[in-house]
């Protein structure tokens, strides 16, 4: 079935009374964290949610049960939930490509019942088949029965993609980095920087080597111009050092490439077996697909069992989405607590700061995630937005970002909220004589909120023995709005949790907004004039020449200062 959604503009949702109200009540609204922490003993409790296996406490926002119940409000007087509802259900949401937006389909639990049908797709059908054929591929790898051209166990997998098909992986990779296969490990080329292709592949053995090369459309520059590259080392180097033949060659490509892609002819094209081709649909966008076959990597250095468990988390926090009541509904609540951050309190940016070394490159996947979907200032009907949309997205991970960064955040003059991720249990429980690391380690992350929360008053750093000019410069005002969000433990599971619960907060704040945060028509104009710039870059002077005064400069630079 395929569910029907109003060709109709977006709700201005500063046409909402739920706007209005909220408008008056952040006029109105005094008292400060300390105050309403005081006032109300039942806060942290009243604020903290549950969503799978996530605990997250909101209470350190700037925030009052009121304005949660207008956020609420404004959430239902523009639909949020409907469109939620018509995205689960295979809707063409994604309006200016006319497409379902399915990555919830990916991670249904295998015969889930009834299936899903969207556009005449058995969708259940399709994706667990892809995935047995992923799975089956992972296994021939993973045991040893798939050999290299010259009969040797595989050792490494170089997945070779950029954007969605790239961050997602890497991220996964960093983040269960411990479930890695012995004797097999992964490593990613996405930059065209040939530095990026040359560093990865400089040490590697090519007999033992194998490359998947991801992309959706599979005509990204950068992702196929690193295939050439690759391909042209790796037959090199098994003809230099492994004799191999001419006549060997296509076999050596069946043997050491793999592609995942939605065009297939194009993989064809390009040489790779369709037999060796993992495909997936236009209804997965590059930045949500991390659970599909874009995957393969995973699947095969991880293991299928720990891409099954990802899935699932996935899977726990869509259902909590679709079905938890709007109250406890945490992607909901969190996405229009960006509202309120964004729209009201005026913040620019947003800090996500997990203190795990293991998700070192969230923050860089959820840049993708949430900028690359509502870094947009128009509306899916093509008006313009009538507010301020797409926050900048940054982190890195705790207590690393401590040492640079936080003193913005905790004595600057920017509203900067920010989203603590903790893990009650650490990877590798480590000892410094009697003192346990990770207990150290937590007690900074809670340190941290609690400053920002609370911070020092100048009476509190007189009452340190401080006097004159330095009591401003040792004060902080407090009331820095930040989320915690805690688990028992790094697993796959929490993993999947985690990213689902960031995509649909990213989906909520787009239909606030009116986004259509599905396309990315914002990345074409810089490829386009990529392409259109090689000639003057190769040195052709009328191009040069016809170029704009500062671009023109630039190139006859590069070109004077060129070596070799
Ligand atoms: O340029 C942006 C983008 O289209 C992303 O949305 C996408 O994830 C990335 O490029 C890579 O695209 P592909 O998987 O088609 O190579």
């Amino acid at each position: 079935m395929t569910a029907s959604i109003s060709p109709d503009a977006p709700i201005d949702p500063t046409s909402t009374d739920a706007w209005a109200e909220l408008e008056a009540h952040h006029l109105d609204l005094d008292g400060s964290l300390r105050e309403w922490f005081d006032e109300d003993p039942q806060r942290a409790e009243r604020f903290t949610h549950t969503a799978a296996e996530l605990h997250v406490d909101l209470s350190k926002n700037l925030i009052t049960p009121e304005t949660s119940e207008l956020l609420l409000r404004l959430a239902r007087e523009v639909g949020v939930e409907e469109r939620r509802d018509a995205m689960f259900t295979g809707a063409h949401i994604n309006t200016t490509e006319d497409r379902a937006v399915l990555h919830t389909a990916l991670r249904r639990p295998a015969g889930s019942s009834p299936s899903l049908t969207v556009d005449g797709q058995n969708i259940d059908e399709d994706v667990r088949g892809t995935l047995h054929r992923v799975y089956e591929f992972a296994d021939k790898m993973r045991s040893g029965e798939w050999t290299g051209v010259t009969g040797k166990r595989i050792e490494t997998v170089v997945n070779i993609g950029i954007g969605g098909s790239d961050l997602g992986p890497v991220m996964v990779y960093e983040a269960l980095k411990p479930l890695a296969q012995d004797g097999l490990e992964a490593r990613f080329i996405s930059n065209i920087d040939p530095t990026d292709a040359y560093a990865t592949t400089r040490d590697l053995d090519p007999e033992t080597t194998l490359v998947i090369v991801a992309s959706k459309t599979f005509t990204t520059l950068e992702t196929l111009t690193n295939a050439r590259l690759v391909r042209q080392w790796l037959l090199g180097a098994l003809r230099e050092n492994a004799g191999l033949t001419s006549e060997q060659e296509k076999e050596a490509v069946a043997k050491h490439f793999v592609a995942v892609s939605t065009a297939l002819d194009k993989v064809e094209a390009f040489g790779i077996d369709p037999a060796n081709t993992f495909g997936f649909w236009d209804w997965v966008g590059g930045r949500y697909s991390v659970d599909s076959a874009i995957g393969t990597v995973l699947a095969t250095v991880l293991g299928p069992d720990v891409f099954e468990e990802l899935l699932g988390g996935f899977h726990a926090m869509d259902e909590h989405f679709r079905t938890a009541p709007a109250a406890q509904n945490v992607p909901l609540l969190m996405g229009m607590l960006n509202i309120w951050n964004v729209n009201f309190l005026e913040a620019e940016t947003h800090a996500v700061l997990p203190y795990s070394q293991y998700l070192h490159r969230f923050p860089a996947y959820l840049q993708q995630l949430t900028m690359e979907s509502n870094g947009k200032a128009v509306r899916w009907d093509g008006s313009l937005a009538t507010t301020e949309t797409g926050e900048v997205f940054w982190g890195e991970p705790g207590t690393n970002g401590q040492h640079a960064f936080y003193q913005l955040i905790h004595q600057g003059n920017r509203v900067i909220p920010a989203d603590f991720i903790a893990f009650a249990t650490p990877n590798h429980a480590l000892a410094d004589g009697d003192q346990d690391v990770h207990e150290l380690f937590l007690a900074n992350f809670f340190a941290q909120t609690k400053a920002l929360a609370f911070g020092k008053t100048a009476d509190e750093v007189r009452a340190e023995g401080t006097e004159g000019p330095l009591v401003a410069a040792r004060e902080f005002s407090g009331d820095r709005p930040t989320t915690s969000i805690m688990a028992p433990k790094l697993t796959a599971s929490v993993l999947g949790q985690l990213i689902a619960l960031y995509e649909h907060i990213t989906f909520v704040q787009g239909v606030v907004w009116g986004i259509n945060s599905f396309d990315q028509w914002g990345v074409e104009l810089g490829k386009q004039l990529a392409k259109d710039l090689a000639g003057a870059v190769a040195g052709d002077e009328a191009a040069i020449s016809g170029e704009d005064s500062s671009t023109e400069s630039l190139i006859r630079y590069y070109l004077a200062h060129r070596e070799g």
